[in-house]
């Protein structure tokens, strides 16, 4: 029974757990690839990224003319040591320190540096390096501390989501066995005394390529209403993306207890085993068209491979649901996860540009990966300076009715327009607690002008990018006039 009652209910002591501490915010870039014979000039792609309102991008190199192109404008750049340069710069501190000077010190600071990508993908792409790879990102940390730069240049190193051999349920995240010890810890060691980061490249884009038959659209593309629920932890999550983040957490976790790691304070685990290094998005997008080799993910090189598979899910829909999912979500400062919901979160959007010379050929979704075409025209709307993208507030269908019920009441006694979810209204049906709970979130979202703090309801709730159609109702997403004071952070106060 989901009557809503048009009164507060006073909840008292019983809902301690509704506060939720925001995130600090992240940061959403934009990988810069160059792999095209048709692409602009880098004064007119720094002319282009600030007109974007995009401050933050990812170089696959460290070319002398980008960077020149980019000092003194602002944007923050993330170079990459090739996997070419890794062997010399493990080998040799003194390769790494010669490379350190001439390709962050020689345009620091004019040139916003703040990262060091060492490598790319080394387990999937240069695996003969793994062992190097480690040493390698400490002579290149170690080259920074000599310049005094290591404040403000982080070292990492972007993995490949295959370094993780389990990953569903998120709780049953782990590093695959080979690299876990030998490579992994020594790494989130590392990047905890370094106070870097563990870079990954995440696309819930070929996870459901590779499993459209269970893996939901909505829940690829960030906005699944219903949630998927880990039996382990409870945790409901709407997002595959969060879902791949959180596994990636608890990989970390089991790797320092596997490790018999105990907390002393100092090891990247921080109190009760909870890792403390922040887990950033590297990359992660979705192909707006094109085609794929079967079995393989990047970069096909296709001797005798099948023939190219459909990707049906390659459209431009598609890539603009998902990638305006990511803005949205970083720009909202909505960056944590339902495992680590205090995290912020640096993602980089793969890519600026669609890149003519990657992959197998022209229909390759390899290459239809960027926010804009060459000619700089946007495949489709996007917008880096936020807000100006609709979204709407849902229920989240994995909190127990009492609790729904309760900040359902709160919703509707504090402005939320709950007339078409009574008796006989348009929107009665279905008459269950977590449809009407989405109707009276939902408006009290809209109504607080789509403030992430008006979407929270101690959890209960989740901003989604999709529009909602519950029964025979679509959730309304335009923003009243009248306008409430509170906010639904203010209901756990209660
Ligand atoms: C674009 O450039 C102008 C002038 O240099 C600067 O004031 C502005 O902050 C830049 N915008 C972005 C998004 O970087
Ligand atoms: C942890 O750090 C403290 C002080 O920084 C140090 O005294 C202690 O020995 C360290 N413990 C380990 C296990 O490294
Ligand atoms: C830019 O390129 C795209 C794809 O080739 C094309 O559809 C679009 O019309 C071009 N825009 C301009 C302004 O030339």
């Amino acid at each position: 029974m989901a009557l809503t009652r048009l009164f507060v209910v006073l909840l008292g002591t019983a809902l301690p757990l509704l506060f939720f501490s925001p995130a600090d915010a992240g940061e959403v870039g934009v990988s810069y690839g160059r792999l095209g014979n048709d692409l602009l000039d880098t004064a007119s792609v720094v002319k282009l990224l600030n007109k974007s309102g995009i401050t933050t991008v990812r170089l696959y190199d460290a070319n002398p003319t980008v960077l020149g192109a980019l000092a003194n404008t602002g944007i923050k750049v993330m170079v990459m040591l090739p996997n070419d340069d890794l062997a010399a710069a493990a080998a040799d501190p003194s390769s790494a320190l010669r490379w350190v000077l001439r390709n962050v010190a020689a345009h620091y600071p004019a040139t916003r540096i703040h990262g060091v990508a060492v490598g790319n993908e080394v387990f999937e792409e240069a695996r003969s390096l793994t062992w190097q790879l480690v040493p390698a990102m400490a002579n290149v940390h170690t080259a920074l501390v000599k310049l005094r730069l290591d404040e403000a240049v982080k070292v990492s190193t972007p993995i490949a989501f295959t370094a993780l051999e389990a990953s569903w349920p998120p709780s049953a995240g782990r590093f695959r066995r080979d690299i876990a010890r030998p490579v992994m810890k020594p790494m989130l060691d590392f990047l905890e005394r370094t106070g870097s980061y563990l870079t990954i490249n995440a696309y819930p884009f070929f996870a459901y390529l590779e499993q459209p038959d269970k893996i939901s659209l909505d829940y690829a593309l960030g906005s699944s209403m219903t949630g998927v629920r880990d039996p382990v932890t409870g945790l409901v999550y709407h997002s595959l993306l969060d879902a791949q983040l959180d596994a990636t957490y608890f990989a970390m976790e089991k790797l320092g207890s596997s490790a018999g790691v105990r907390d002393e304070g100092n090891s990247s685990l921080g109190r009760g085993g909870r890792p403390r290094v922040r887990a950033y998005v590297s990359e992660s997008g979705w192909a707006s068209r094109g085609r794929r080799r079967p079995g393989r993910r990047l970069e096909a090189d296709g001797d005798g491979a099948p023939a190219p598979a459909p990707a049906a899910a390659a459209t431009i829909a598609n890539a603009k649901a998902y990638n305006n999912y990511l803005i949205n979500r970083v720009l909202s400062g909505d960056t944590g996860t339902p495992y680590r919901p205090d995290v912020d979160m640096d993602v980089y959007i793969f890519a600026l540009f669609n890149e003519n010379q990657k992959g197998w050929g022209a229909d390759d979704i390899e290459r239809h990966f960027g926010l804009f075409y060459p000619n700089q025209t946007k495949v489709y709307e996007f917008d880096f300076h936020g807000g100006a993208l609709p979204s709407w507030c849902v229920a989240n269908a994995g909190v127990r009715d009492a609790r729904l019920q309760a900040a359902l009441d709160y919703a509707c006694g504090h402005g939320a327009d709950c007339s078409d979810i009574q008796p006989g209204a348009p929107c009665f049906e279905p008459n269950t607690v977590v449809a009407h709970a989405s109707h009276a979130f939902n408006s009290y979202y809209q109504r607080n002008h789509r403030a992430k703090a008006a979407c929270n309801f101690g959890g209960a709730a989740s901003v989604v990018c999709h529009q909602p159609k519950i029964g025979n109702c679509v959730l309304p997403s335009k923003a009243w006039i009248q306008e409430t004071t509170a906010k639904s952070e203010g209901y756990a106060a209660i």
